[in-house]
């Protein structure tokens, strides 16, 4: 885990609300993996004191990290304002992250609105960017409307198939996410070594949780919770789970 002085590359807004900022740490994307997160701090200022944690979206081993957010408050609201060239100090990567082995032929990734943030870097190890692996991945993703559906080009580029959910209707499935989910599963499966990956809202979570359960298959649910430290001192983020199979951020 490294503190890092990082300056920015760009910051450019991507959605109405949503702004993927690149920045430049290579000591912390050497080693980040899918799945793990940053405590970011932008400008020179102590307000807001905290640092704020972010999933890494996208890793550039030998450049640096990129992280998709969306505003909501006065610390996003201060990001979507920072400039390139300017300066961020990035504490990172810190969690436990996605884990999976070269055997595992078939992927279906989950992700909830901005919880699709992490699973960028997930899909690219998944789908062997840069290395030759073949395995099969599927990306679902839901959102409110279709406004809040996110790197479906980008998922696309890099191999992966993608369905969509929206509660509205606006695009793809009018539904919840976790219908297309089920619903593939449901299917006559092959007999590739499959796992799901998410990253959502709690309650998406804990369907993802029920549905993989149902149909007996691996799961890995990143959890977010409020965060002060981002370390493991305060204890300020646990969230309690059920059995040992299941893991949160730490
Ligand atoms: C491990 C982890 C990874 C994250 N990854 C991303 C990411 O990749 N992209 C992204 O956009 N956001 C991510 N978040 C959420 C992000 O940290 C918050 O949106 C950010 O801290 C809000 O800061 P703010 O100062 O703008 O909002 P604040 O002014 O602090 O809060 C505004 C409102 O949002 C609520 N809020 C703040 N943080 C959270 C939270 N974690 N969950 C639910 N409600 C919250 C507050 O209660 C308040 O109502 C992640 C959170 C965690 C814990
Ligand atoms: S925020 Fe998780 S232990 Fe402090």
């Amino acid at each position: 885990m490294y503190q890092v002085k990082s300056r920015v590359i760009k910051n450019e807004e991507v959605a109405e609300g949503y702004f993927r900022l690149s920045l430049e740490c290579p000591e912390v994307a050497e080693k980040a993996g899918p799945g793990q997160f940053v405590m970011l701090r932008v400008g020179n200022s102590y307000d807001p004191l905290l640092r704020r944690p972010f999933s890494i979206h996208r890793i550039n081993k030998w450049s640096g990290i990129e992280i998709l957010y969306k505003v909501i408050g006065k610390g996003t609201g201060m990001m979507a304002h920072i400039k390139a060239g300017e300066g961020a100090s990035v504490i990172g990567s810190l969690g436990n992250g996605f884990s999976f082995t070269e055997e595992l032929g078939e992927a279906l990734v989950v992700g909830g609105g901005i919880g699709a943030a992490p699973l960028l870097a997930l899909a690219e190890k998944l789908t062997g960017k840069g290395i030759g692996e073949e395995r099969k991945v599927i990306v679902f993703l839901g959102g409110k409307s279709k406004e809040d559906i996110l790197c479906v080009e980008e998922f696309k580029e890099i191999g992966a198939e993608v369905q969509i959910a929206t509660d509205d209707g606006s695009l793809g499935h009018k539904g919840f996410v976790t219908e297309l989910l089920e619903r593939y599963l449901g299917q006559p499966q092959g007999t590739a070594p499959t796992r799901i990956f998410s990253c959502g809202p709690h309650l998406m979570s804990k369907r993802v949780a029920e549905i993989a359960k149902k149909y007996n298959t691996p799961c890995q649910v990143s959890l977010e919770a409020h965060m002060a430290c981002g370390v493991g001192a305060c204890l300020g983020c646990v969230i309690k789970v059920k059995g040992s199979g299941v893991r949160g951020q730490f």
